[in-house]
Formats: structure tokens, sequence, C-alpha cells
């Protein structure tokens, strides 16, 4: 991703690449959304999930760590509701560096949990929460131990800003809206740089409104005020002091935007509705997105109606994560597996297809397979 938008990073001959083959993602146009839209707008999904750890992050970490061993850095350090541990983890790895991840206990996905210690990173579980976990590194960083890789770590949005460039490259233009989950606010602060960089250099000839999704019980942005204990089964999410607000309410002010809720229960709904209907498995967080989309085509609890948008309006929804990342919420939901004798008639059946035997059904058969 770096060497694909080199000239709009902060790098130079001098930096490190270290790469694991980010960016570049999918922006999939998808007609059921659209469908739900209405009136010829179109709905693309940016598939930030099969980024090589997963999620958004990478591209940000790229960047980050990259510049970290460029300045000699002996450490990463990070907070993390997930993603960014595992990108994290990741990257020092690639980079030959340690990382350390604090972690609020037992609010972590179990594949992020996963990721982190498979790419061996050091991890630390607090008890608190996301918030607490990031003041610990602020502190931590301080003292001039490590780099510190969290979105506050300008070279993060930096790589992050490029999602947007990747949107106005593949669509000609940048679109009219653009949704996506807030949580510590980095990633809608990066998208409003990436699409203002490239109308000032001409290669797009408007700016979206950008329009974010906080879940129902941690949703700072939303409510105006810190949420001490924020609460969402989007665990990705759940942070109730985003360090990145300002610049999130420039974003929202400046581009004719809003901030929205979603809750939980829309949020599962929506995961599972992308997943069915446009076959993009994403995890709960990412659902946000989705979730807010089908919001704001439902004026009446919306902050932003889209019953008044232009017929053959282009919205882009950010999807931030893979959906294996986080199972246990849809493994609840699977029934039980149980086997059938290993015969056609057998599976037939299972699948619901089973009708008696006819005479043709051999015919019919032979001539299918
Ligand atoms: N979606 C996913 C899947 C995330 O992991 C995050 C943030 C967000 C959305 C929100 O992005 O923070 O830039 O507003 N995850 C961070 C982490 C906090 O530690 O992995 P944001």
């Amino acid at each position: 991703m770096i060497e694909r938008y080199r000239e709009f990073l902060p790098v130079s001959a001098a930096t490190p690449v270290i790469s694991l083959g980010e960016g570049s993602t999918p922006l999939i146009q998808c007609p059921r959304l659209s469908e739900r839209v209405g009136r010829s707008c179109e709905v693309f999904v940016k598939n930030e999930g099969v980024n090589p750890t997963g999620s958004f992050k990478d591209r940000g970490m790229t960047v980050a760590v990259s510049k970290a061993i460029e300045h000699g850095t002996k450490a990463l350090i990070c907070a993390s509701t997930g993603n960014t541990s595992a990108s994290a983890a990741a990257y020092a790895a690639r980079g030959g560096i340690p990382c350390v991840v604090i972690l609020p206990a037992g609010k972590i996905a179990t594949g992020k949990l996963l990721q982190a210690f498979a790419y061996g990173a050091k991890i630390v579980a607090i008890d608190g929460n996301f918030d607490d976990a990031l003041q610990i590194v602020r502190e931590l960083g301080a003292t001039g131990d490590f780099a510190i890789v969290n979105s506050i770590n300008p070279d993060r949005v930096a790589g992050q800003k490029t999602a947007a460039f990747e949107i106005i490259d593949e669509m000609g233009d940048a679109p009219d809206f653009h949704l996506l989950p807030v949580g510590n606010a980095g990633n809608i602060t990066a998208y409003w740089i990436g699409y203002r960089e490239f109308l000032a250099g001409k290669k797009s000839t408007r700016l979206p409104a950008m329009i974010g999704f906080q879940a129902a019980g941690a949703a700072p942005i939303f409510h105006q005020r810190i949420i001490e204990k924020p609460d969402t089964i989007a665990s990705a999410i759940r942070i109730g002091n985003p360090a990145s607000w300002k610049q999130a309410c420039a974003a929202i002010v400046e581009s004719g935007g809003a901030i929205d809720v979603v809750s939980d229960d829309e949020i599962l709904a929506s995961q599972i509705w992308l997943a069915q209907h446009e076959g993009i498995f994403v995890e709960p967080a990412s659902a946000a997105s989705i979730a807010g989309l089908f919001k704001a085509c439902n004026s009446g609890r919306a902050a932003y109606s889209f019953q008044e948008i232009p017929d053959g309006s282009r919205i882009v929804c950010t999807v931030t994560g893979h959906g294996l990342k986080d199972p246990d919420i849809v493994l609840q939901r699977m029934r039980e597996l149980k086997p059938v004798a290993a015969t056609i008639t057998d599976v037939q059946r299972a699948i619901g297809l089973w009708q008696p035997p006819v005479i043709s059904s051999e015919v019919e058969i032979s001539r299918e397979t």
C-alpha cells in the first residue's frame, strides 16, 4: 500500500517498508443494499476485512511500524479493543521488533486475541476498559521506551486515509455519502483527510457527507459526553472517550454529515443480513455502518434521513473487520449439526429436497451429474 500511494505518505527512500500486502481492498457494488435505498441510488461496500490481519488497521499499521523502525524504535505499544493489537502484533513480527498490547480483560473477541498470541505480542490484560488502557499506553509512551501505534500516532491516520484514495480511484470521484462505524474516531478522521487531500489535488470534484455510527451503549460523540462505562456487543467500538473526538466532529460538521447511534439488535440483524444478502461476513462493529444505512433509509429515527437525497446518489459503507474475528455471537445462534447417514436420500432429506422416489428419478440424477 505504501508503494501505491507513496507520494501522499510520510515516507522517504530511507523508510524501511514493513508490508504484508495490505490495502487495495474490494469496493463491492451491492444490488440488494441499493434496492433498500431505492431511487437508483448505488450502494458500495468497502470491504476492509480482507486486509492481511482482517481489519482496516493494517493500512495505518504498515506506515506506523515502518516509521517506528526508521526512527530506531526498540518496541511498539498499543491499547486495543482487539483489531489494533492483532495488526500491531503482525507488523511488529514482520518488522522484527517486540510489541506490547494492553487490552481490557475479557472484552476482546476470540479471533483477535488469538491473533495477538499467534503473532507473539506481549499481552497485558487490565481490569479496566479501552479508555483506561489507552491512558496507560500514553503514559508508557511518554517514557520513551515504546512507539505508540494507536491512531493518536499521525502515521496511523496517514496510512488509513488511503482507503479514501482507493475509493476515488475506483469510482472516478468521491461518493455522495460515506458511512462508517466510529469507535476511537481515528478512521473517520483519516477518511476525511484522504477525501480532502484528493479534492485539493484535483483527483476528485466533491466531498462526501461523512456519517458515523456509534453503538447505542457506547456513543460519547452522539451524546456529547464521556461515557464512563461503555457497553455494546460490538466490542471493537466499546469506547467511551474517543481520542480523535474533535477531529471526528470536524469531519462531520465540515462535510455536512451526521453522527448517529445503532442498537446492538440492529447491529446483529445487519451483520446477518449483509452476510445472507450480499455474501459479505463482517464483525459486529463493522455492521454498524450497514445498520446505519438501514436507519438512514427509515427517516423516522435517523439523524440523517435518506428520504431527501437526490436520485442516483452514490453511497459507500466501510465494513472494517472480518466476521471470523468475532465468531461467538454467530456460534450461539447456530443450530447443532446432527450427522445424517451417508446416503443420497438422507442428504436430500436433510437439505429439504427429499421427495418420494419416482421411476424417472435415476434418469434425472444421471442427467445432472
Ligand atoms: N471497526 C472495527 C472492526 C474496529 O476494530 C474499530 C476500532 C472501529 C471500527 C472503529 O474505528 O476507532 O478508528 O473509530 N478498533 C480499535 C482497536 C479501537 O483497538 O482495534 P475507530
